[in-house]
């Protein structure tokens, strides 16, 4: 991963130089504009990291949330150079795909190595970040839709990503109308010398207890960072440990706790637990956020289910050093965002967030087309 950062940052030094191209200069490809562009996310069962079909011939690239441009692996011997890379996606009215759309994109290429670590048949990177070469602003320009993207993960199957915003719509037995409309806002931070998008987060609870933080509190000089190449939350070991003890204790559940399951610590028995159609009831983990909103997790995306009778409090203690200062206190990993609607508006800076609902998910995306 440190290998990767350093080449990721010489590529973005490289097209920086040489980057000046405005795309859709091809009125050819330049169909479907005005139009959101929606693609399929598939969550990798081996690396747990969401790829899209963003290539020609259905070729996956990794959805990386902190990536700063697009990159895929050099043709034959080259080492680094930049590109036109022909992007592919759907056209969309937020409910269901409505014809191809290709637009040309700056794109780097990367020494074929760089694709180790990631899931098998991913061709490369689309970075997410709010950053000129990244996917959302180069959809936005060569669309000329709006700077802002949706991402609903999926815990299984194909779940959603829409580029341009929109409303955006999930089959359910009852009508839940438009998402985007019922989102809850906060603001999206940035962080000197980091591409990831942190929040404002002012505390965490388990349940209604404030987690007992150390003074002059790690979480706003360090931040709290959303990262989907983190399968799973990872947290600083001064956040962690009272995480696990507040969910420890709040659950309770001595009878039911089982030996720890590497990576995770905090283990039960999944039969005694008892799951419901709403997951596993556990006390809450609540992001509380600037201006008084929360960002709860309940059971489905605080606990993983580690194999059919164990399950396991879905957060990682973060190594030690990694990253050196400036790692993020914080790190908000895949799992804890599946099954939300996530709006990512660049030019507002700010974030949209709101559950799936329990009777439907990511996955019940209508992909279904009206081809
Ligand atoms: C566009 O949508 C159709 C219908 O769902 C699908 O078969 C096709 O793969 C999609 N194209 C891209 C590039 O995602
Ligand atoms: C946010 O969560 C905290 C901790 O559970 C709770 O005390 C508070 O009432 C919640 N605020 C809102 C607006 O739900
Ligand atoms: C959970 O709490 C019990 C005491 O109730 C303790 O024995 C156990 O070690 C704790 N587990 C973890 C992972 O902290
Ligand atoms: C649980 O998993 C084991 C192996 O992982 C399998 O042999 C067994 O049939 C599973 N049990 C149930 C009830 O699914
Ligand atoms: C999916 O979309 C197609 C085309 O608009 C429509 O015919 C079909 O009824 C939709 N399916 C669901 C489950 O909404």
């Amino acid at each position: 991963m440190k290998e990767l950062g350093k080449a990721m940052t010489l590529l973005a030094l490289l097209l920086c130089l040489s980057a000046s191209s405005p795309p859709c200069t091809l009125a050819a490809a330049c169909d479907g504009k005005g139009k959101p562009l929606v693609t399929a996310v598939t969550k990798d069962p081996a690396t747990l990291l969401y790829t899209s079909p963003l290539l020609e011939d259905s070729r996956r690239l990794l959805l990386d949330l902190s990536g700063p441009l697009i990159w895929a692996a050099c043709d034959g011997g080259a080492q680094t150079q930049t590109r036109g890379v022909t992007l592919s996606a759907n056209a969309t009215d937020g409910k269901t795909p409505l014809y191809p759309v290709s637009f040309p994109a700056a794109a780097s290429c990367a020494p074929r190595s760089l694709l180790a670590g990631l899931p098998a048949g991913a061709a490369g990177v689309a970075g997410l970040a709010s950053a000129a070469l990244a996917l959302p602003a180069q959809a936005a320009r060569a669309q000329k839709v709006a700077a802002r993207f949706l991402l609903c993960l999926p815990r299984r199957g194909d779940g959603v990503a829409v580029f341009g915003g929109g409303p955006f719509f999930l089959p359910a037995p009852m009508d839940m109308g438009d998402l985007s409309s019922t989102l809850t806002h906060t603001a999206l931070l940035a962080k000197k010398g980091s591409p990831a998008y942190y929040l404002p987060v002012e505390a965490i609870a388990v349940g209604t207890a404030r987690l007992p933080l150390p003074a002059g509190t790690a979480l706003a000089a360090a931040g709290v960072a959303l990262d989907t190449r983190a399968p799973y939350g990872e947290l600083r070991p001064d956040v962690y440990r009272p995480l696990v003890d507040a969910f420890n204790r709040t659950l309770g559940r001595d009878d039911a706790r089982v030996p720890a399951v590497p990576p995770f610590e905090l283990c039960y028995d999944s039969g005694r637990l008892g799951p419901t159609r709403i997951g596993y009831l556990v006390p809450d983990v609540v992001l509380m956020l600037q201006g008084g909103k929360n960002w709860t997790f309940t059971g489905p995306n605080s606990m993983v289910d580690v194999d059919n009778r164990t399950a396991c409090l879905a957060f990682v203690e973060a190594k030690r050093g990694h990253g050196g200062g400036a790692a993020p206190a914080v790190v908000v990993g895949g799992f804890q965002m599946e099954d939300f609607v996530l709006q990512f508006d660049l030019e507002k800076r700010r974030l949209g967030f709101a559950k799936v609902r329990f009777f439907t998910a990511c996955s019940n995306f209508n992909f279904t087309g009206r081809q």
